[in-house]
């Protein structure tokens, strides 16, 4: 049974009426540009066919009552009286109405079903699934107009302030600006984007490597703060400034370790620049070997992959089906990408999934993805 149906007969069960509104938002997956987002940088990301859904109908005070079906779990809040509980699933939907309470809107409680496939902690921003989910629910009963860059702005907002992952703008901005069948390519510090066709005849294959990151916010946070010193150094508001002729005169200035945290920030930049070009030309070779030489960059100079990733985009690279493959979001465990060939995809799913388990004796998830939209009320 669909989500959307699950929803739906979930919330008649609990409410005994038709819900009013249905909205959902999707998990994403990128295809290149990682760790440039907080760089003031580039990234080329599509939302997936796997998404926050959340039946809902407007109350008339200000409680919000919700259940997860995901998590067998119900949960109910005043929005006068917000407060942190140790973490649950409910903080996102509640740093959502902080934020959007904060930024001055007024809101209106509702109740609600809420259901998800995005699967937690792969890379995929399940979180940042649900907070457009319930920017959305909130933009039904409240009546604000949808604006995805500033829902977006908000929804980080929440995750930074109110849940403590201090997180860029790259998810939330695809959660809620994605479209069918395209990438964005989201200038970071403009906010704008432009959509991207995929190459045609190719599919984004997701390879969930069943490891999980562990100790995940010291260590993005770490990359950050050399980020920023490099920034510094170089004198510019972020390494988005710094050229590749810049940053070969005055590297040498720089210490070992933030010397390649800078370089493949920037050799990223230039990448997903170029990728997004090469896609509008429809051509995938060129794509794939933009993400391998991102997957060996972020291996050997940004060091947020582990041995099981390595492995697992070895395999999928080394597939003749496949253009490239590269490790795709935060890093430390979660998930690779791989460009494939649509006609050959079963069986590069088959033979991966089942090296990978050789390899490493671990069950990996495979998706075939498609692009998707973004953020959107769908009845
Ligand atoms: C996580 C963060 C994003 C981005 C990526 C790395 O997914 O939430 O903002 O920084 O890592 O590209």
């Amino acid at each position: 049974m669909s989500l959307h149906q699950q929803v739906t007969d979930e919330f008649e069960r609990r409410y005994g009426v038709k819900p009013q509104a249905v909205v959902r938002a999707p998990g994403r997956v990128n295809l290149i540009g990682e760790h440039t987002d907080y760089n003031d940088g580039f990234v080329l990301p599509m939302a997936i066919n796997r998404a926050t859904w959340i039946a809902l109908r407007p109350r008339n005070d200000r409680v919000v009552r919700v259940y997860s079906i995901e998590f067998k779990d119900a949960a109910e809040f005043e929005l006068d009286r917000l407060e942190k509980t140790p973490s649950r699933w409910v903080e996102y939907v509640k740093g959502v109405a902080w934020a959007l309470q904060n930024a001055g809107y007024v809101l209106t409680g509702w109740d609600g079903v809420i259901a998800g496939d995005v699967p937690i902690g792969a890379g995929l921003s399940s979180s940042a699934a649900l907070e457009l989910a319930t920017a959305r629910a909130f933009g039904v009963t409240s009546g604000f107009p949808w604006s995805a860059p500033i829902m977006a702005k908000l929804g980080q907002k929440a995750e930074n302030q109110w849940v403590g992952m201090n997180c860029g703008i790259m998810d939330q901005m695809i959660s809620a600006a994605g479209k069918d069948g395209h990438a964005l390519l989201i200038d970071c510090r403009t906010l704008d984007s432009q959509l991207v066709p995929l190459p045609p005849n190719t599919l984004v294959v997701v390879l969930d490597t069943a490891t999980r990151r562990g100790l995940v916010d010291s260590a993005y946070n770490e990359r950050r703060a050399q980020c920023e010193a490099a920034a510094q150094y170089f004198g510019v508001p972020a390494l988005r400034d710094v050229t590749m002729e810049m940053f070969e005169a005055r590297a040498a200035g720089l210490d070992e370790v933030t010397r390649r945290r800078a370089r493949h920030v920037i050799t990223e930049n230039a990448r997903t620049l170029e990728a997004a070009e090469v896609m509008r030309r429809g051509d995938a070779v060129a794509l794939g070997k933009l993400m391998d030489a991102s997957h060996a960059s972020m291996r050997d100079d940004f060091e947020i992959s582990r041995p099981e990733m390595d492995k697992m985009v070895e395999l999928a690279q080394a597939h003749p089906a496949s253009y490239g493959a590269r490790m795709t979001g935060g890093g430390f465990g979660g998930a690779a990408v791989a460009l494939v060939r649509a006609e050959v995809v079963g069986e590069f799913v088959t033979i991966v999934g089942e090296r990978y388990r050789q390899a490493t004796g671990l069950k990996p998830a495979i998706y075939v993805c498609e692009a998707t939209n973004g953020a959107e009320v769908v009845g």
